[in-house]
């Protein structure tokens, strides 16, 4: 809980807001009325219900920084999709060779040209030599998981506390006062057997989970941008990592999937990290389905069957019919090669930063004791004089109330901060005066919340 505000004014607040926001949407709530006759929830995704009060939005189209709904309202987006349209909506150089690429015929199962081109961008992006494709980040880690235990003859993954890789059996499991548990309904009993979680900084639990050398894979973000909102690894955090998975013969494995955000080979490029897989998804193709994982020659080793079906090694169980389409790579080809420009990274960074100055001026004018966090084109804030180091000192700083009426709060100004604990995100496509729409409700916020 968030001792620095009143929880009455909180409640009272979101009440009106709620109120208000119900009031000018009424094409999207018949739209609603008319979904949960055909769909749990009203949602083509039942859990989106848990995540938007006081009710699911319906959208219209976007172009740029900025959608509508299908009540006329526009938004700056500053959640863009859960980083999935980091390229900004629509944008032309996508939506032409999307198009080119219906036409053309958007499946074949069988290899293109523009396949190879992704897989050598990658390559240099993320210094990782071998690429294969899967149409999501939970796709990704699922089989990037699979071949570390066929490198390693090994079962059993490390997580760190706060981590969220994906909807697969493995990942979806937490630790509840210190036992793990499966972390939600319809996963198997033992889904805990193969699953290790650490937390997150703390060097020697982690040596000493890895000491019995069971460990396939350790599958973390280099920084947790997740259900925690953020947190960040301490200085030398990763050099332990990777030195102790290796002394272990652990593999390791980077998932990149929110952190791509931060230029291009996501933070292991700027960081100079040495992981054995990266896994990556989202805005790699400009929201159009595509995961992908890089791997070492080494570990690419139990892929490769020179001989193909005559060849007497096992498969590893990978693949899908639909994995590394002609639609999805073209998308690719042409988020990373025309939208996703080293000058559009730095745009999105300066907005970044124009964002947490912004957060730094009107938290210290509020005099509240938040601390904000500035990660390239994303910042935010915690609700905590220091930035969590942990997964679970981040969960316990988050204050539901507060997040829920702040994300009313600004849809009602034209602004969507969809998962507010995630803070803001600028996407390449936003603009001066989109952070300056943010700050301003945001400012509203906390004058109001003060009154
Ligand atoms: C770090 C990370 N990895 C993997 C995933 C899974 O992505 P998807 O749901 O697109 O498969 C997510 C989704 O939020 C993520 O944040």
């Amino acid at each position: 809980m968030n001792s620095a505000i009143d929880p009455t004014r909180v409640a009272e607040l979101n009440v009106r807001e709620e109120a208000a926001y119900m009031a000018t949407r009424p094409k999207g709530i018949a739209m609603w009325e008319r979904a949960k006759r055909s769909m749990p929830n009203g949602v083509p995704m039942s859990w989106l219900r848990n995540s938007y009060q006081p009710v699911p939005m319906f959208v219209a189209e976007g172009a740029g920084s900025r959608f509508r709904d299908v009540d006329g309202h526009e938004y700056v987006d500053f959640n863009i999709a859960d980083m999935s349209m980091f390229t900004g909506y629509a944008p032309k150089p996508v939506v032409l060779a999307v198009s080119r690429a219906v036409v053309a015929g958007s499946q074949f199962m069988l290899p293109n040209e523009d396949s190879i081109w992704v897989a050598e961008e990658l390559q240099r992006r993320y210094g990782l030599p071998k690429w294969q494709f899967t149409l999501s980040a939970t796709g990704a880690n699922t089989e990037a998981i699979r071949v570390a235990r066929t490198a390693t003859g090994r079962e059993r993954v490390l997580f760190f506390d706060g981590h969220y890789h994906g909807h697969f059996d493995e990942a979806l499991v937490t630790l509840s006062d210190g036992v793990l548990v499966a972390d939600e309904e319809g996963l198997p009993q033992d889904v805990t057997s193969r699953s290790v979680i650490a937390p997150f900084n703390d060097v020697e639990a982690l040596i000493r989970m890895l000491a019995d050398r069971s460990i396939a894979a350790v599958v973390t973000e280099p920084a947790l941008t997740n259900n925690v909102g953020l947190v960040m690894p301490d200085s030398g955090f990763h050099a332990v990592l990777r030195t102790a998975t290796r002394e272990a013969g652990t593999l390791l494995i980077i998932d990149e999937t929110h952190t791509q955000v931060v230029g291009p080979g996501g933070l292991s490029a700027r960081w100079g990290l040495e992981p054995d897989f990266v896994t990556i998804g989202k805005s790699i193709a400009a929201g159009i389905p595509l995961g992908a994982y890089g791997m070492t020659e080494q570990v690419a080793e139990v892929l490769e069957r020179p001989a193909g079906r005559d060849d007497p090694k096992a498969l590893v169980a990978t693949g899908g019919t639909l994995f590394g389409n002609p639609l999805s790579m073209a998308a690719a080809k042409a988020a990373m090669g025309e939208v996703l420009t080293p000058a559009a990274y730095k745009t999105s960074q300066d907005h970044g930063a124009q964002l947490a100055d912004g957060f730094t001026r009107l938290v210290g004018a509020a005099g509240l004791p938040w601390s904000v966090h500035r990660f390239w084109p994303r910042s935010g804030l915690s609700f905590t004089s220091e930035l969590p180091r942990s997964g679970a000192a981040a969960l316990a700083a988050i204050d539901v109330p507060l997040r829920r009426l702040s994300r009313v709060y600004l849809a009602n100004r034209g602004v969507w901060d969809a998962i507010v604990g995630a803070g803001p995100t600028c996407s390449v496509a936003t603009t001066d005066a989109d952070v300056d729409q943010y700050l301003g409700a945001f400012a509203e916020l906390l004058t109001e919340l003060h009154r």
